[in-house]
């Protein structure tokens, strides 16, 4: 054996003004895995986290409940745990940014950069509410769109046309916290100069640290020149106020990677084993890695490995970077109940079956995976209830009753053992590489196996015949040997079901090495049966529960970006839209069960369409050019089925058909050729 490695992991930190849902679950259960994986082969690996705790979102949230911010991150953070703890995910640490550790690094890291001479100050001006006394953020400004104008659009661009903007130029601005009027008022800013390390990022972003597709789009922002990057915020700010600047404070961003750093010092009091320096100095030999989502990525691999060379700490091994969850194929909808949180989840299903599906799906890309509730059901209850679990029940009864529980020596099939045992480094590196989704193949085609060879075997028909017993408990023997090499395969997915297999085995903890032996003249414990079928009506429920929690919350907000700081780097490419961004609109066709004119409103009709597997509520202005709006009914049309659902007077509209021309008579709606079917996606 080589010697063990000293691994120090991190996920994200998540904001701790709202709910993990099931997007966050993505990173949070992906890392776990991996960290399992490393302590399962004997690698010392430490995995810490904790609440983003600090920015102008949190200080609102919290005024507006009437409570100290620090009240409001308590809180968080105690249901952030819960939620952790009950998907399985075993942090070393989970701290929060808002402690004496990140204090004391932030201002250590601050000052090292700020002497060394990465921090530069200017005055810039911003929009300031003079009712709240603060000056406010793009997202906390609203007004009309310069370009097309329309009303009550975000500070920087807008919903309706798409156009980009600075605040400056909304017409009739007006602060989204209070509804006043915004003046224009200057304050002295801090920077730090991020383009001092243009030439250090150029060689450390291509040196393996990096996802080729990341790479790619960071070396797009080299080559395009890089910016000083805003650090400081005026009061009133739950932050950190920087050293030696009395009323300026760190931005958010800029102690959030530190915490990493705090998390694990502050494990280190506890851990007198853990050595912070021998992590995180210059001359490390440990690696560290960050699990992100794609979100995320100019912070870690642009400002954080700065950051740490600038104040003289090592950087990063990797960025291990993710792409983002949709359900059923679309971004997370509360109005579809598939904006799902993490408790919603557990108070419905077992968290060992989500974790075991995003295995299945997690490749070492950043593609987005689709949580598909249908093939979920399905592929669980295939896999781990009718392949890994059904080797174990179909085996235990007959060593039960035929043997009192005592497995048998020898090796009935050592084929099939060895086979399992020449699988096992490429299982491994499958799991090294984070290409779950392999691993989870190739376990699953062992499982088939070994499920095939006990059905040619068939000890049920075997034990109903004479003088078979020897035969029936060398058969179930190599069962329940392949089924335990299964589990020490699955454990850093599946830890609970480990567990039950353990006790079931009478076995200690297994380890990845256990692959190597069989278990021979022991004896079993009673069987429990390990795991349940989904039944899909708790799928059902679940999504149900989720959009009653609609009616407690209004806002659609499924990303960081929206839920956050709102401060990330644009794609600097134009008006131009990309292929991506073109793939992600979810075009469809749809058949018109209903069209109507609706009460009060002379433009409106009301569409109730089928897209083949639901039907939506859709509001089309096009009322001038269908008076009679039932010859629409039978017809169908093509609408985008992925728009952000809009409350409107009457109801809300759950996406847009779609229609060409001028407007008034002249308004006409498209239709596919006949023969398309409801629900068919245009490519
Ligand atoms: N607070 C910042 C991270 C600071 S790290 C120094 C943040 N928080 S977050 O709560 O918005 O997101 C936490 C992590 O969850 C991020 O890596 C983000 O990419 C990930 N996800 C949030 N929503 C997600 C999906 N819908 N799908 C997959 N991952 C998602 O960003
Ligand atoms: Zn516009």
């Amino acid at each position: 054996m080589s010697e063990p490695r000293q691994i120090l992991v991190t996920s994200a930190l998540p904001y701790a003004n709202g709910s993990i849902h099931l997007g966050h679950m993505v990173e949070y259960v992906q890392t776990d895995m991996w960290v399992r994986f490393q302590k399962h082969r004997g690698n010392q690996c430490i995995y810490v986290c904790a609440d983003d705790a600090h920015g102008s979102a949190i200080m609102l949230r919290a005024e507006k409940e009437g409570i100290t911010p620090e009240q409001l991150i308590a809180n968080v953070q105690v249901e952030h745990s819960g939620d952790f703890a009950d998907f399985l995910v075993e942090f070393d640490n989970f701290h929060s940014t808002h402690a004496e550790e990140n204090r004391e690094l932030s201002s250590l890291i601050y000052r090292r950069l700020r002497d060394a001479g990465h921090i530069a100050t200017r005055s810039i001006t911003q929009y300031f509410d003079p009712e709240k006394q603060m000056f406010l953020a793009d997202r906390f400004i609203k007004g009309t769109c310069p370009k097309c104008g329309t009303e009550d659009q975000y500070g920087d661009n807008c919903e309706k046309c798409g156009a980009t903007y600075a605040p400056t130029d909304l017409k009739d601005p007006k602060s989204a916290i209070s509804g006043a009027t915004p003046v224009l008022k200057d304050s002295q800013h801090f920077f730090f100069k991020l383009p001092d390390f243009q030439a250090m990022l150029q060689g450390w972003t291509r040196s393996g640290t990096l996802q080729d597709a990341v790479a790619n789009k960071i070396a797009e922002w080299l080559d395009s020149g890089l910016q000083e990057w805003d650090i400081s915020r005026d009061a009133p700010y739950f932050g950190f106020e920087i050293p030696d600047e009395p009323g300026k404070y760190f931005y958010v961003w800029l102690d959030a990677p530190i915490g990493y750093m705090a998390s694990f010092k502050n494990l280190c009091a506890r851990r007198p084993e853990l050595d912070f320096d021998a992590f995180w100095g210059k001359d490390s030999t440990a690696e560290l890695y960050h699990f992100i989502g794609k979100d995320i990525v100019n912070f870690h691999a642009l400002f954080w490995p700065a950051m740490l060379e600038g104040a003289g700490y090592r950087k990063p091994t990797g960025i291990n970077v993710h792409g983002y969850l949709t359900v059923n194929g679309q971004k997370m909808s509360k109005s579809r109940g598939t904006f799902i949180k993490a408790r919603t989840y557990l108070d419905h299903l077992s968290p060992e079956y989500l974790r075991y599906y995003y295995a299945a799906k997690l490749g070492k890309g950043v593609d987005d995976l689709d949580l598909n509730l249908e093939d979920f059901v399905q592929k669980v209850n295939s896999d781990l209830v009718g392949k890994v679990v059904n080797i174990a029940s179909r085996c235990a009864g007959f060593i039960h009753k035929g043997n009192a529980g005592v497995l048998v020596a020898g090796n009935a099939a050592p084929e099939l053992t060895d086979a399992f045992l020449a699988a096992t480094p490429s299982i491994a590196e499958a799991y090294e590489a984070r290409d779950f989704a392999r691993a989870m193949r190739e376990i699953m085609a062992l499982a088939d196996r070994a499920n095939a060879w006990i059905a040619d075997k068939a000890p049920w028909s075997l034990a109903k015949q004479e003088g078979k017993q020897d035969e029936v408990q060398a058969v179930c023997a190599v069962g329940i040997n392949l089924f335990r090499q299964l589990i020490i395969f699955l454990k850093p997915v599946l830890p609970l079901l480990a567990a039950d297999a353990e006790a079931f085995l009478n076995v200690a903890p297994l380890t990845w090495n256990d692959h190597a032996t069989l278990l021979a003249d022991h004896q079993l414990n009673e069987f429990k049966p390990l795991m349940t079928r989904i039944d899909p009506a708790k799928v059902q429920a679940m999504t149900d529960a989720s959009k009653e929690d609609l009616a407690a919350s209004q806002t659609d907000t499924g990303s960081a970006a929206s839920q956050g700081n709102g401060e990330l780097a644009k794609d600097p490419l134009s008006a131009e839209i990309d292929f991506d961004t073109f793939a992600s609109v979810d075009l469809r066709v749809a058949l018109i069960l209903k069209a109507e004119a609706v009460d009060g409103a002379d433009k409106l009709l009301r569409l109730t369409l089928d897209i083949g597997d639901e039907q939506r509520n859709v509001f089309s202005g096009i009322k001038s050019a269908y008076p009679n709006p039932a010859e629409l009914e039978g017809r169908l049309t093509m609408m985008i089925a992925n728009l952000k659902p809009r409350k409107m007077r009457f109801g809300i509209s759950e996406g847009m058909v779609m229609a060409a021309g001028p407007g008034g008579e002249e308004i006409y709606l498209l239709s596919p050729d006949s023969g398309a079917k409801p629900g068919q996606r245009i490519k």
